[in-house]
């Protein structure tokens, strides 16, 4: 494959012959700050993104992908724009559109920009991911947390959410209620994180007061 009558740009070329930033070790030895996981095997498209971070700035953003040549030329693009000149901060990775992505790779064939959204889609799991594990779960926008966990069976996030409230405490009950993860699987990753964060929140204390952490005398 050499890539001539392509109609890509010499960029797009550039970054899917020599992609950056694609994560080759096991990913348990690269020891992420934030993961993120977007896309389904089962449709031919998945993208993980691995990002670490340093002083609310991206230090590094590694990937790995099934996709095709422009999935691997946009999210090679969008790891070197987040990385280069000290790495970006992490509420401005957030907002980074595939229309910003596209625009550095000097345009993309019509027919194939869907597949430039999975990048930054995995990008913004990552980042979440991260304010989940270091306590900043409030600067994730509320918008996102309605997002679709288990494409198979349309589970969100929120509805993960309630039944953590009305008492589900780890991933076997979650499935045995829901059934979610029973058909591809791929999203049990995704939902024992969330179960598990979760639990974590509602019922690490005796007692749950919400963000107000002073509101505990009526128990
Ligand atoms: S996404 Fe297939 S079982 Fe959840």
């Amino acid at each position: 494959m050499n890539g001539s009558g392509w109609n890509y740009s010499d960029k797009v070329k550039e970054h899917f012959f020599h992609p950056q930033n694609i994560l080759e070790s096991d990913e348990k030895e690269y020891d992420a700050d934030g993961v993120g996981y977007v896309g389904s095997p089962a449709c031919g498209d998945m993208m993980k993104v691995f990002i670490k971070v340093k002083d609310d700035r991206i230090d590094e953003m590694k990937w790995q992908t099934f996709g095709c040549a422009s999935a691997i030329g946009s999210t090679s693009m969008l790891s070197v724009m987040v990385s280069r000149d000290g790495g970006m901060r992490l509420d401005e990775a957030w907002k980074i559109t595939p229309e910003m992505i596209i625009d550095e790779l000097g345009g993309l064939p019509a027919n194939k920009i869907h597949c430039s959204v999975l990048g930054d889609k995995a990008l913004r799991e990552a980042i979440k991911d991260y304010y989940r594990k270091t306590g900043q779960e409030d600067r994730i926008p509320d918008d996102d947390k309605s997002r679709t966990i288990c494409n198979c069976l349309d589970i969100s996030e929120e509805d993960i959410r309630m039944e953590v409230l009305e008492g589900v405490k780890d991933f076997s009950s979650l499935q045995e209620r829901t059934k979610i993860g029973t058909v591809c699987g791929q999203c049990v990753d995704d939902a024992k994180t969330l179960v598990n964060f979760y639990a974590g929140k509602y019922y690490s204390e005796e007692i749950y007061t919400g963000n107000n952490k002073k509101d505990t005398d009526h128990a």
